[in-house]
């Protein structure tokens, strides 16, 4: 199956930024953990990171296109902004999982707020880069129990 990770704004810089808050690992280190996982279970992963709205959203309708069997998404800060990024995610009806690397609910209250969590098939927070690692094996089992 294929699976698509997409990593929203300010993501790119993960390893330099706020290292005491997303950690130290890169988002090349995480995508290339979720690659050779993915590949070693037999699925093909694929991802993009976007600090735009808009490429996010065109992404999402692209994926319907590709047949994009389960989406594993870190909107970052349009987790708490994005109706239209939410939108995006119904309209093509795929299932997907919410990925924060920190607790948002450790942090201010404006993040404990999700336009994401009431629609996504699941959600997981606040235990860094492996959080990723845990989405993907529950993506494939959701797979899996589908087929
Ligand atoms: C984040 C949490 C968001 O509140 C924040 O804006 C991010 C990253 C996380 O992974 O912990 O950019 O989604």
């Amino acid at each position: 199956a294929s699976i698509l990770v997409l990593h929203g704004p300010n993501l790119n810089l993960l390893g330099t930024r706020e290292p005491g808050v997303y950690g130290a690992t890169t988002l090349e280190q995480i995508n290339q953990r979720l690659r050779e996982r993915a590949t070693a279970l037999g699925h093909h992963l694929l991802n993009l990171q976007s600090n735009a709205e808009h490429e996010l959203i065109e992404r999402i309708h692209a994926a319907r296109d590709e047949a994009i069997d389960f989406i594993i998404i870190n909107p970052a800060a349009f987790t708490h902004t994005s109706v239209a990024i939410r939108d995006a995610l119904l309209a093509v009806s795929i299932p997907f999982i919410e990925v924060h690397l920190s607790n948002v609910y450790k942090r201010e209250a404006f993040r404990h707020h999700s336009y994401f969590s009431d629609v996504a098939e699941g959600v997981i927070c606040g235990l860094g880069a492996q959080g990723y690692e845990l989405a993907l094996e529950a993506a494939i089992h959701n797979i899996e129990q589908r087929n």
